[in-house]
């Protein structure tokens, strides 16, 4: 499908990253790939913007889990030969009430939303396509973190300037 633009949205069976795919879906001209580590609350959520008129395309994606990261990076090189947007929305949180001890909530803070994004990022960011899109939330666009993928510097700054020119 060269020629064919994609997005893809990590944690978007619900709240933030749903809302997104749904923005996305909307404003992007490409494929917009809703992911979620539960299939079956994937595709619930996929019906559910079906139902408003909208297209997600589903694919799995458990960011804490290096096969599933990998199964999806050679799905997006083999079908689409690159990536143009990836927004990196998966994470927990724990509520303020809740009683799990500190030590244990940094450590399951930790696992998903610093070191499953780390991978997604090391293994997505390098099929992002010059000039394009790419979207990290969860951490600024001057965090070390860009490091590890040259793409996303480059493309940070394209980001800045074409906001308003997907
Ligand atoms: N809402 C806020 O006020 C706020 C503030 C600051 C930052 N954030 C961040 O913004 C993001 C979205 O927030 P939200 O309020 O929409 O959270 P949410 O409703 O709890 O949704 C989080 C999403 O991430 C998914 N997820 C968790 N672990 C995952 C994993 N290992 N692999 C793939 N997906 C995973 C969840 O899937 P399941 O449904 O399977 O659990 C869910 O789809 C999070 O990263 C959050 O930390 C939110």
């Amino acid at each position: 499908m060269a020629g064919v633009r994609v997005a893809v949205v990590t944690g978007g069976n619900k709240g933030l990253g749903l809302a997104i795919v749904r923005a996305l879906c909307k404003q992007f001209q490409g494929d917009v790939y809703l992911t979620a580590r539960n299939p079956k609350l994937g595709e619930e959520a996929v019906k559910s913007l079906n139902k408003e008129g909208l297209s997600p395309l589903f694919h799995q994606l458990d960011i804490n889990d290096l096969t599933s990261i990998w199964v999806l990076r050679d799905f997006l090189k083999k079908k689409y030969g690159g990536l143009d947007v990836l927004v990196n929305n998966a994470g927990i949180a724990f509520k303020a009430a809740d009683t799990t001890p500190f030590g244990t909530q940094a450590e399951v803070i930790l696992k998903t939303n610093f070191f499953g994004t780390r991978d997604v990022c090391n293994e997505l960011l390098p099929l992002i396509r010059p000039n394009e899109w790419s979207m990290c939330p969860v951490f600024s666009a001057t965090h070390p973190f860009q490091s590890a993928a040259p793409n996303f510097r480059r493309n940070s700054a394209a980001t800045r300037s074409q906001r308003t020119s997907w």
